[in-house]
């Protein structure tokens, strides 16, 4: 097979783990006999500093022209402290989400055996947890109308219905496909948003009559996927919720630098670690590479790569094994390893 991947490194660390990736991807493609053909694009605050736009044009008709767009992550502290900031490298990611037309962002929560003592949570609450939390990704309030003055701001927190049954239907196919068991989490005890949300849902369920649903709270949620992991299988939420949720989730696996994702909608497919920039690692090699190359595994097996992902799977649970680990993870008294040598690892296992 041949990919066309636009090649997306952005800020902080990304510029470090992206070429593990890369290379990891080009150890699979002289394996398996593919060619994977990239394209590198500018974003974030890299592409502010150039041409004056964090997601320019030009990445815009790159990540058209391609199958799938690799990025890594955008931020830089010397964006954040100033609240009148219009241009911001987070702007370019909203607008490349939005641009790109990726409703449907995909964040699977697993552990790793090896690992299970590395979470805070304790390891007989967390083994096992295997679910995946579809977070809905161009509406909500990141998008609704904005406004701030120096006494008032608001964000709406809006949602049509064509948004919430596409997304929807994306989380009962996953769900089909999984252990048939969805959780719709929302706050309808207080947002009109949510209720619409819950209507949807309740109108959709008896097409898919296999799939048991039910309904909670965020706040409610927040608790149980910390205190019963094991209940999930597939959680559907919005984009503020999701966003939130996933980060706290990423407890459970151990490590926001294990964590992969996948943005899915109306164009090119997008495969992104769910952590970002790291800017205060940026140039030390302290970055775990993990997430992105397991990024990499999740592009490969939406095109029906499934035993190349596998492969990549393999050898990142070999590295873990093997404790060739970035400090973060390294079990104590060890030697971590780098960035670097990670990727490199990887790349040679495959
Ligand atoms: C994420 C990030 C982004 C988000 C930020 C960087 C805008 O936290 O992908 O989860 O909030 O969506
Ligand atoms: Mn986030």
């Amino acid at each position: 097979m041949k990919l066309n991947i636009a090649v997306l490194a952005g800020d902080g660390i990304g510029p470090e783990i992206m070429p593990q990736a890369i290379g990891v991807l080009n150890a699979v493609g002289k394996k398996f006999n593919h060619e994977f053909v990239y394209k590198e694009a500018l974003c974030g605050a890299h592409a502010i500093d150039e041409v004056g736009d964090p997601f320019p044009e030009e990445t815009f008709k790159v990540c058209m022209d391609a199958d799938a767009v690799l990025f890594a992550a955008v931020g830089d502290p010397r964006f954040d402290n100033d609240p009148t900031l219009k241009v911001r490298p987070e702007t370019g990611l909203l607008a490349m989400r939005k641009q790109l037309g990726l409703f449907a962002n995909v964040r699977p929560v697993a552990t790793f055996d090896c690992l299970l003592h590395k979470s805070p949570l304790k390891e007989e609450i967390i083994k096992g947890a295997d679910f995946v939390v579809i977070r809905e990704l161009t509406g909500g309030m990141y998008f609704g109308e904005k406004y701030q003055d120096n006494d008032k701001a608001y964000d709406t927190d809006i949602y049509h219905r064509h948004e919430i049954e596409r997304i929807l239907k994306v989380a009962f196919e996953f769900a089909m496909n999984r252990n048939k068991h969805l959780t719709v989490v929302d706050k309808a005890n207080v947002l009109a948003s949510s209720r619409l949300w819950r209507q949807i849902a309740q109108e959709m369920e008896p097409q898919y009559p296999e799939v048991s649903v039910d309904y909670m709270f965020i706040d409610n949620a927040s608790m149980r996927v910390l205190t019963e992991p094991r209940f999930f299988d597939v959680i559907v939420t919005e984009n503020t919720f999701g966003d939130i949720l996933t980060d706290e989730t990423s407890a459970i696996t151990g490590s926001m630098g294990l964590q992969p994702s996948s943005s899915l909608g109306e164009h090119t497919p997008l495969f992104e670690p769910v952590h970002g920039s790291w800017p205060q690692a940026a140039g030390k090699n302290i970055a775990n590479p993990m997430a992105m190359i397991l990024s990499a595994a999740m592009m490969l097996e939406h095109f029906g790569l499934k035993e190349e992902g596998a492969a990549i799977r393999k050898a990142c649970d070999d590295a873990l094994e093997n404790n060739i680990r970035t400090p973060e993870i390294q079990v104590e008294g060890v030697r971590s390893y780098g960035t670097k040598e990670i990727g490199e690892w990887i790349a040679n296992r495959i």
